[in-house]
């Protein structure tokens, strides 16, 4: 507890408080970020400040602070519960090598706890500060600060590489750094030790990051930097939620004006619902701000099939489906765009901009998806009227509705149970597991021999191969076949006459350019033709019409394959092509070799 404030009035009071201390104010970026391939959206604040933490100068100064938008998707499944959003401000604040760690930890303190600002009490906030790590010291400058500032060395905690050095990603700016949280309850929870990060109880809640970003990562190497940035990030809704003592986020200015429509439209009451129905209505609430957010950004994509347009609609349909759960219409929770539009316009006027744009491109989302649950559900009707008499519906039935209509297995479960007839999930598993094995196999003919870690290596270098001489040679270019051990590769494709020593060199180079960026490898499951439809090579066996893998490098590659494949293109190293020869009538062979760098 502490102030109970709006969060408009947080966000004011944050920025002037930080105004105050010297910081310019600057505008948030877009949440797309520009020029930056690796990742589809702006997850953290200072995503967009890297090249001033880099050592460019600022044209505002060396003292900033802002609030950035953020998205963050690899939370997607905890979202419902009391603090994770796919979308959420960040409050930040920066010193471009002006002032130091004991200031930071000073102001982030006075602002959490003073009367005239936050006026969090004391005994509530518990902090965790780097314990060190072979070469790197502990931090003892910043555990000394805070207790300094009265906070009891029973609520400071040591934590490690893991929870306590932060990075953007595994290159770039990054640092040890401390963190503030929350206690909720003030009640141990019975574990040797209660306190954050050494056990898993609710109690705590993380509210604020400050990092002292004094290194540069750079080919798996730490530097430390003759400049000494501060990067601090302090998450709106969540200490909006803590200060008004609210269960959850969801309670939080926003998003309680987005629930309280939902609810409205339903004719029920918040304590009306079932756990089910309010992890469902916490879903739909999220998701629609989410997408209502990224719709209205100058960048926002249209919901597609690729990149951030992509998750965009994966966000909406995944809203549409947990409607159900709530029987509430989705034409109703669409409308709720208007409402997230209304109370946010103030702080992010793109949205009232291009309100009609929002609105118009939901309801088109979710009309297409309900085409499909159509088509889905009178197919379904048919096959249950055929069946007539019998209890049960196969499971290969259900598969076939999920794999060539995308009808989830929920919704033949339901729809089969109001006729009375069971679904046979145990074969439907069955089904999905006989079909993930047979891409599997398919994939085994691209030529992995084992799956060592050199070997996976290997095979991610692969996929940038098949990338790098299609954009180098042009798109004629196709995998002939592909052989990989834990010494080499060999990949093989088609292509009328040798390389040309610049088209080697160029391709060598692309290749090298996107380990150097340490791309995320990501993988998704499609049906065949809807990876097809989005530009994904591969080997696509006509016989076998279901379910595959597919694997993302960045928005460099995307390749029908049942992996496995490394997590980052770090990870790879030294590109070298070794050999270039001829190997058949219009084909060509690559061998190339990893090295470590
Ligand atoms: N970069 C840190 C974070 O995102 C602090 O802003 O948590």
């Amino acid at each position: 507890m502490g102030k109970t404030l709006e969060i408009d009035q947080l966000r004011t009071m944050y920025l002037r408080f930080f105004e105050q201390r010297g910081h310019a104010i600057i505008p948030g970026a877009s949440l797309l970020p520009d020029g930056d391939p690796s990742v589809l959206f702006t997850t953290a604040g200072m995503h967009p400040l890297v090249p001033y933490l880099r050592g460019q100068p600022h044209a505002a100064g060396r003292r900033l602070a802002n609030v950035q938008k953020c998205i963050r998707t690899s939370d997607i499944d905890l979202v419902g519960d009391r603090t994770h959003l796919t979308f959420f401000e960040m409050l930040g604040n920066w010193s471009l090598d002006d002032y130091g760690k004991e200031q930071s930890i000073r102001w982030s303190h006075e602002l959490l706890t003073s009367l005239e600002w936050l006026a969090i009490p004391d005994e509530r906030l518990w902090v965790s500060v780097f314990a060190g790590d072979g070469e790197l010291p502990r931090d003892e400058q910043a555990a000394r600060t805070w207790l300094e500032l009265g906070v009891a060395p029973e609520r400071i905690v040591y934590l490690g590489m893991e929870d306590n050095f932060w990075a953007a990603g595994t290159e770039g700016p990054c640092g040890p750094d401390t963190e503030i949280f929350y206690d909720t309850t003030g009640e141990p929870c019975g574990a040797p030790r209660c306190a954050p990060g050494l056990c898993n109880c609710r109690r705590f809640v993380e509210i604020w990051n400050n990092v002292f970003m004094s290194y540069e990562r750079s080919a798996g190497a730490l530097h430390e930097l003759r400049r000494h940035n501060i990067d601090t990030g302090m998450g709106l809704e969540r200490v909006a939620a803590v200060l008004c003592d609210a269960g959850s986020v969801y309670e939080v200015q926003g998003l309680r004006a987005i629930a309280e429509h939902l609810l409205s439209d339903l004719g029920k009451r918040h304590d009306e619902l079932s756990e089910r129905e309010l992890r469902a209505l916490r879903i739909c609430i999220d998701h629609l701000r989410t997408a209502v957010f990224i719709l209205g950004d100058p960048n926002g994509p249209e919901p597609a099939n690729t990149g951030a347009g992509y998750v965009l609609r994966r966000l909406i349909r995944r809203a549409v489906r947990y409607c159900r759960i709530l029987a509430l219409e989705p034409s109703a929770w669409e409308a709720g765009a208007s409402v997230v539009v209304e109370h946010y316009a103030s702080a992010y006027p793109e949205l009232q901009l291009r309100r009609a744009r929002i609105l118009e491109s939901l309801r088109e989302e979710r009309e297409r998806f309900e085409r499909t649950l159509d088509r889905g559900s009178r197919l379904l009707a048919q096959l249950l009227e055929r069946n007539a008499g019998t209890e049960r519906l196969s499971g290969a039935e259900a598969f076939r509705l999920y794999d060539t209509y995308g009808f989830p297995l929920e919704l033949t479960v339901e729809m089969a149970g109001e006729h009375g007839v069971e679904v046979d999930v145990t074969a439907f598993e069955r089904c999905f597991a006989e079909h993930r094995e047979r891409s599997r196999s398919i994939a085994a003919k691209s030529g992995l021999a084992d799956d060592s870690r050199q070997s996976v290596r290997y095979h991610t270098a692969t996929h940038l191969l098949h990338a790098a001489l299609r954009a180098v040679l042009g798109a004629h270019v196709e995998q002939r076949g592909s052989n990989i051990s834990a010494d080499r590769l060999r990949f093989d494709f088609s292509h009328g006459g040798a390389l040309t020593s610049e088209e080697r060199s160029a391709v060598e180079a692309w290749v090298q350019q996107a380990i150097d960026r340490d791309l995320p490898v990501y993988r998704e499951v499609s049906t065949s033709e809807a990876a097809k439809a989005r530009g994904a090579t591969g080997l696509f066996d006509d016989r076998y019409d279901g379910e595959v893998s597919v694997y993302g490098i960045g928005d460099l590659s995307l390749e029908i394959c049942a992996g496995p494949h490394v997590e980052r293109t770090s990870e790879l190293g030294r590109f070298r092509i070794v050999k270039e020869q001829s190997c058949g009538a219009g084909m060509r062979r690559i061998r190339a070799l990893l090295s470590p760098t």
